[in-house]
């Protein structure tokens, strides 16, 4: 008997060509092949060996042999409960891929500051609330719809945002954006039309933001930054920038004094505070610090995003705004962009008011929790002459290191091992000469990386720590 056959594994096409004894080993033969071309990428989900035999009209045992064989020879892994995937790195090819375009190679272990572990994406839970979402969704839900986001998702962040951050949130005053870095942009826009010419920043953060608000006409000026977070003493600008709760990165909290502080500035000066609570839902040690948004509504916009909760390429933030804001950036979103993509907002909706958000975040909470007591016990074991901090919240920490030593010599140690780490300076935008440190986000690897990156890290500073 002869049967070609086609088949699709994640939208890639397949042909295998049935020849009656031999079905078992063209299926392995097709697979091979498609793993090794790179056709079926890594981390690719096989299907079940019961729905492929279906599909092929073969027996059962035909493919769960196959697939057998296959993750022996090292091309797939099968994991209890998450089925067969293709291997992180497959068995090297036999005939070697063409190089890669010039440029530098992609290290293997990842510590560099800023992002969740994607791997942990909850893709069933988000899947099924999709499902849910978009089939209970009225047909209006299709079209265009209100520049502040779908008001589902306005009324369950609000629900959310007070429950968990103790923020006032008014549906009507939340804006759904395209990640906070969105939301800064609309606001700096907005600013700016209303005659703003500057915005206070911290004079620690990310380079992107202090362009962006560049690139949108206000001139930053830097809040020097101390353990008891920015210093709100030397405000200036009517607009100001800061992240209260855990400042990235050094990871300090703003204290209650000068939180009371910068609402009093604001509500004498008519100023506006932008609190940037990007990892607010991770905090391990004590009560979680509030939203300084609580204390003064009509003049702080509360700004949040799924990046750290969930996942930084859904692109999805919102801002809750002071009433005199709200109309004038709700219409800034809808000459940007009409507004987000609505498929998103409801199946995030949907996860916040089913209660499958909060188990995420909650289950998250416990991993960063157990990485980040990982973390701390290897440095005081295997580098104790470094110093670690701004560990109380979030999903870096600071980890300062010998006065003599220079972040750049410690980076590119790092980087010969194949660990890519981040020095303070990347995010410094003051002069002077501060104790040298590194931001090890240890968010970022998958949780079975997760030990040998920390103990690459630990063996580059231990070297660091006895001096060599
Ligand atoms: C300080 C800070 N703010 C905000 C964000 C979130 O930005 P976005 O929502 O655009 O991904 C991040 C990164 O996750 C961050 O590190």
């Amino acid at each position: 008997m002869f049967m070609a056959k086609t088949w699709a594994i994640s939208g890639v096409d397949l042909h295998l060509d049935l020849t009656g004894t031999r079905v078992r080993a063209e299926l392995e033969a097709a697979l091979r092949d498609a793993v090794r071309s790179g056709r079926l990428g890594p981390g690719t989900r096989l299907p079940a060996s019961r729905g492929l035999a279906l599909d092929l009209g073969i027996a059962r045992n035909t493919v769960a042999d196959a697939y057998a064989q296959l993750v022996a020879e090292g091309w797939l892994v099968a994991r209890q409960g998450s089925g067969t995937r293709v291997a992180d790195r497959p068995v090297a090819p036999d005939h070697p891929t063409p190089p890669a375009p010039a440029g530098p190679a992609r290290p293997r272990y990842v510590l560099t500051a800023g992002l969740p572990d994607t791997s942990a994406f909850p893709r069933s839970m988000w899947l099924a609330a999709a499902r849910r979402a978009v089939g209970a969704a009225a047909s209006e839900a299709f079209g265009y719809a209100d520049p502040r986001g779908r008001p589902e998702l306005r009324h369950a962040l609000a629900g959310y945002l007070a429950r968990a951050r103790g923020v006032r949130a008014d549906p009507e005053r939340i804006v759904v954006c395209s990640g906070f870095t969105q939301g800064l942009a609309l606001l700096c826009q907005v600013l700016a039309a209303r005659g703003v010419r500057g915005m206070a920043m911290e004079a620690y953060g990310h380079a992107a933001h202090r362009d962006l608000v560049v690139a949108h006409g206000l001139r930053p000026s830097m809040l020097p930054v101390d353990a008891d977070g920015a210093r709100v003493d030397r405000l200036a600008d009517p607009a100001v920038l800061l992240t209260p709760a855990h400042q990235f990165p050094l990871g300090v909290a703003l204290a209650p004094d000068r939180r009371a502080a910068v609402v009093a500035w604001a509500a004498d000066h008519d100023g506006v505070l932008i609190e940037d609570d990007y990892d607010g839902e991770f905090r391990y040690d004590r009560q979680p610090v509030g939203a300084v948004q609580a204390l003064a509504p009509d003049h702080v916009v509360y700004a949040g995003s799924v990046s750290k909760t969930l996942a930084p390429g859904l692109r999805l933030g919102w801002l809750v705004l002071p009433a005199a804001l709200a109309d004038e950036v709700a219409a800034a979103k809808s000459r940007h962009d009409g507004h987000t993509g609505v498929l998103d907002q409801l199946t995030l909706a949907e996860l916040i008011t089913s209660g499958g958000y909060d188990r995420h975040v909650r289950r998250m909470r416990l991993a960063y929790r157990r990485r980040r007591d990982h973390l701390v016990a290897t440095l005081s074991r295997r580098a104790p002459k470094v110093g670690i901090s701004g560990i109380a919240a979030g999903l870096h920490a600071l980890v300062t290191l010998p006065s003599k030593e220079s972040e750049q010599a410690v980076v590119a140690r790092a980087a010969d091992r194949g660990l890519a780490i981040t020095g303070l300076g990347e995010f410094r935008r003051t002069p002077g000469r501060p104790r040298p440190a590194l931001v090890i986000g240890y968010g970022s690897p998958p949780e079975h990386a997760f030990t040998t990156t920390i103990a690459r890290l630990a063996a580059v500073l231990a070297e660091v720590s006895a001096g060599r």
